[in-house]
C-alpha cells in the first residue's frame, strides 16, 4: 500500500503508527487527530527515529481530514476508551457521532480506502460504518480477533513454558466478555492443546482471554492496552500489504455464514490486498455453538441500540 491514514493520534495510533512505519508496511503514513499539535508532534517523533530503526516510511501528522486523501487504508482508532469497571459498550453512545463523523470525512476525502475498525465497541461500529459508507464488506472490517487470539497464546506460553511461537489459536466472536476462545482449534506445534494442558487450565485460560483488556485497564487505570492492540492492527495491516491472504479472525459483516445476518462479529477471515475477501465457515459443536450464539445476541443488543 501507498499510503496509510491512521485516525486518532492517542495511545493505539501512535503504537501502530511507530510499528508500521518501522515495519515499512506503507510509504506515506498520516495521522489524524482532531488537538491541534498532537499529531503532528507524534509523527515528528517517530519522524525522528528513521534512522536508527531504519525506516524511509514518511509519516505526517494533521488535524484536517483532508490529509487522509488518496489513503488505500484508513484505520480508526479515535473515540473515547474505557475506564475502569465499564464494559467496551458502555463508551458505544460517545463513540458513535465521533465514528459518523470519520465515516463522512473518508467518504469525501478517500472514498476509495478500505477502513479497518479499532475504536470500541468495535464490532457494532463496523457494523455502523458498514451501513453509513455503503461499501462492500470486503472494504469495510475490524480488528479484535488478532488481539483477543494473541492474548490467549501468550497465556498458553505463560502456562506452558513452549515458545508463544509455536502457538496457534482462535478466539471468535464479539470483542466483549463474550468472546469465544476455541480450545478445539488450539495447538502447540500443532498438536492439539488437550495435550499439554486440561480443562480446568484451558477455562482459566479462556477466561482471562476474555478479560485480557480489562485485566491491564485495572492495573493501569488510566489507560487502556495498546501495545498488543497495535501489533494486532499491524499484523492485520502486513497481511493486506502484503497480499498473504492469511487467516486471521476479523470483525466481519456476517452475510449469512455462521447462520447470521445484518451483525459484524469476529469470525476467521482472509486477508489480502482486497480487504477481506473471505470468511472461513467452522463446523462449530454444540458448546461452542451456544458460546458463538451467546455472544452475538449481546452484539445484536447493541446494534439495536444504534439510532
Ligand atoms: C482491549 C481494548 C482495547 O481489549 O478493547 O485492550
Amino acid at each position: 500500500m501507498k499510503k496509510i491514514t491512521i485516525v486518532g493520534a492517542g495511545r493505539v495510533g501512535e503504537s501502530t503508527a511507530q510499528i508500521l512505519a518501522k515495519e515499512e508496511l506503507c510509504r506515506e503514513l498520516v495521522l489524524l487527530d482532531i488537538q491541534d499539535g498532537v499529531p503532528q508532534g507524534v509523527a515528528l517523533d517517530i519522524q525522528q527515529s528513521a534512522s536508527l530503526l531504519r525506516f524511509d516510511t514518511k509519516v505526517h501528522g494533521a488535524t484536517d481530514a483532508a490529509a487522509m486523501a488518496g489513503s488505500d487504508l484508513v484505520i480508526v482508532t479515535a473515540g473515547l476508551p474505557r475506564k475502569p469497571g465499564m464494559s467496551r459498550s458502555d463508551v458505544l453512545d460517545a463513540n458513535l457521532g465521533v465514528i459518523d463523523g470519520i465515516v463522512d470525512d473518508v467518504l469525501t476525502h478517500a472514498p476509495d480506502a478500505m477502513i479497518m475498525m479499532v475504536t470500541n465497541p468495535v464490532d457494532v461500529l463496523t457494523f455502523r460504518v458498514w451501513k453509513r459508507t455503503g461499501w462492500p464488506r470486503q472494504r469495510v472490517f475490524g480488528q479484535s480477533g488478532a488481539l483477543d487470539t494473541a492474548r490467549m497464546t501468550a497465556f498458553i506460553a505463560l502456562e506452558t513454558g513452549y515458545s508463544a511461537k509455536d502457538i496457534s489459536g482462535l478466539v471468535l466472536g464479539g470483542h466483549g466478555d463474550a468472546m469465544v476462545p476455541l480450545a478445539r482449534f488450539t495447538d502447540i506445534a500443532g498438536i492439539p492443546i488437550e495435550h499439554f494442558l486440561d480443562a480446568e487450565a484451558l477455562e482459566r485460560i479462556a477466561e482471562r482471554t476474555r478479560q485480557g483488556g480489562g485485566e491491564i485497564l485495572a492495573l493501569k487505570k488510566h489507560s487502556s492496552a495498546y501495545d498488543t492492540p497495535a501489533a494486532a492492527i499491524a499484523a492485520m495491516v502486513d497481511a493486506i500489504t502484503h497480499n498473504r491472504r492469511r487467516i486471521l479472525p476479523c470483525v466481519s459483516i456476517l452475510d449469512g455464514e455462521y447462520g447470521l445476518w445484518n451483525i459484524a462479529m469476529g469470525v476467521p477471515a482472509v486477508l489480502d490486498e482486497n480487504g477481506l475477501s473471505g470468511i472461513i465457515e467452522l463446523h462449530l459443536n454444540t458448546a461452542e455453538r451456544a458460546e458463538f450464539e451467546a455472544s452475538a445476541t449481546l452484539v445484536r443488543e447493541d446494534i439495536e441500540r444504534l439510532p
